[in-house]
């Protein structure tokens, strides 16, 4: 299944669909680690406490109407009061695959 979904990563670039699934997942958790896990519980083993009751990316991920384009949607704006971080096109990729990875784990 792993190399599967890396496949698929792969070959992204050359189709139509590149936009929703060029991201690199592995990227996207450290971006996820070093932007948002002041807030969110970014892995499912958590490294300490976590603040003031932003959801776990795993509930996130397991939503059903979670999808590539409501978290893009989402991510084109800060929220939670959390800092203005000039996420590019690329490192919103990153996220999103990373996030839609942990679903149904
Ligand atoms: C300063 C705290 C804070 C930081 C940092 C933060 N978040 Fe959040 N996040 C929240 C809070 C609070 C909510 C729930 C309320 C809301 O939607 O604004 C939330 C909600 C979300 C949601 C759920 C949206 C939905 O559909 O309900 C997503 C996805 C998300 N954050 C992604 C991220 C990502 C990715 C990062 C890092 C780039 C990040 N957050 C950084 C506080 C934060």
């Amino acid at each position: 299944m792993r190399f599967l979904v890396r496949l698929c990563f792969a070959l992204a670039p050359g189709l139509a669909t590149a936009q929703t699934l060029s991201g690199d997942p592995v990227v996207g958790r450290q971006l996820a680690e070093r932007w948002c896990a002041s807030c969110h519980l970014v892995s499912s083993r958590p490294a300490g406490p976590v603040g003031d009751g932003a959801e776990p990316f795993q509930s996130i991920a397991d939503r059903p109407t979670t999808s590539a384009l409501s978290l893009r949607v989402f991510l084109q704006k800060p929220h939670g009061q959390m800092p203005d971080l000039q996420i590019t096109h690329q490192e919103a990729n990153d996220l999103i695959a990373y996030i839609l990875s942990l679903r149904g784990r």
